[in-house]
C-alpha cells in the first residue's frame, strides 16, 4: 500500500496542497481531459450527478454545466473550502464532506456517480466502488478517473510506494469484485511527457 492511501495522511497532505492545486493539476489533468471525459457521459440536465473527491471543484464546474443537479463530497476540509471560494458554501452545489467509502447517500441516489483523481487514495478501493455502485441507480452510471500504471520499473517503484496505479487487468478485477460486468476503459494523457489517466465507465446493473 502506498504511502498515501491513509486517509489521516491524504487529509494532511491536501491541508498543504491545496493552496497549489488549481494551478499543479492542469499538467496531469486538464479543462479537455475533464471535458471529453464529461461528453462521454452524455449527461442529461435532470440528471443527479454525485462527484465524489471533488476537491477544489475542479470536475464539479464541468458537470455543472450539464445539469443542476450536482453533489460534491470530499474528505478534506482544506479541499472543500477551496471549492466554497468558488461556488459558495450552500450555492448551486450540496456538498458533504465524507469518505468515499462511506457514503452519505441512500441507494439508488444518483444518475451518474463521478470520481477524478481520488481513487488512487483510497485505502479500499473497492469497497468504495460497490458505494459507488450503491449509490447509483440501476442502468445508471460510474466513471471513475485513476492513474494509469506505469510501464517503466523505475517509475513502477515510485508510483507504488506512493499510491494506487493499475492498469486495464487490474481495473477489470476492481470494478469485477465491485459488482460491475459491463464497463469500458479509456486512456488520456495532457500532453506527451505527462502521467497518463486511466478511465473506467461502468453501467450500473439493473
Ligand atoms: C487529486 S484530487 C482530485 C480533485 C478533483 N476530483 C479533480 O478532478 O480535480 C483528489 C481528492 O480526493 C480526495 N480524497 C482522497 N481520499 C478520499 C476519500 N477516502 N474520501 C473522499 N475524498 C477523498 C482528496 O481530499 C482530494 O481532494
Amino acid at each position: 500500500m502506498g504511502v498515501l492511501e491513509d486517509k489521516a495522511r491524504a487529509r494532511t497532505f491536501y491541508k498543504y496542497l491545496s493552496t497549489v492545486y488549481d494551478r499543479i493539476n492542469p499538467f496531469i489533468w486538464n479543462e479537455e481531459m475533464r471535458d471529453e471525459a464529461i461528453d462521454w457521459l452524455g449527461i442529461d440536465s435532470d440528471d443527479r450527478v454525485l462527484d465524489v473527491g471533488c476537491g477544489t471543484g475542479f470536475a464539479t464546474e464541468g458537470l455543472l454545466r450539464e445539469t443542476e443537479h450536482v453533489y460534491s463530497l470530499d474528505q478534506s476540509p482544506h479541499q472543500l473550502s477551496k471549492a466554497y471560494e468558488k461556488f459558495g458554501k450552500r450555492g448551486p452545489v450540496q456538498f458533504h464532506m465524507g469518505d468515499a467509502e462511506r457514503l452519505p447517500f441512500a441507494d439508488d441516489s444518483f444518475d451518474i456517480v463521478w470520481s477524478s483523481g481520488s481513487i488512487e487514495y483510497w485505502p479500499n478501493p473497492v469497497d468504495a466502488l460497490r458505494e459507488c455502485r450503491r449509490v447509483a441507480k440501476p442502468g445508471g452510471r460510474v466513471l471513475i478517473v485513476g492513474p494509469d500504471y506505469p510501464n517503466n520499473t523505475v517509475f513502477q517503484k515510485v508510483a507504488d510506494a506512493i499510491m494506487l496505479f493499475y492498469d486495464e487487468a487490474e481495473a477489470d478485477r476492481m470494478f469485477e469484485e465491485a459488482g460491475f460486468d459491463s464497463f469500458e476503459h479509456y486512456i488520456q494523457q495532457a500532453s506527451a511527457n505527462s502521467p497518463r489517466a486511466i478511465t473506467t465507465i461502468a453501467d450500473v446493473p439493473e
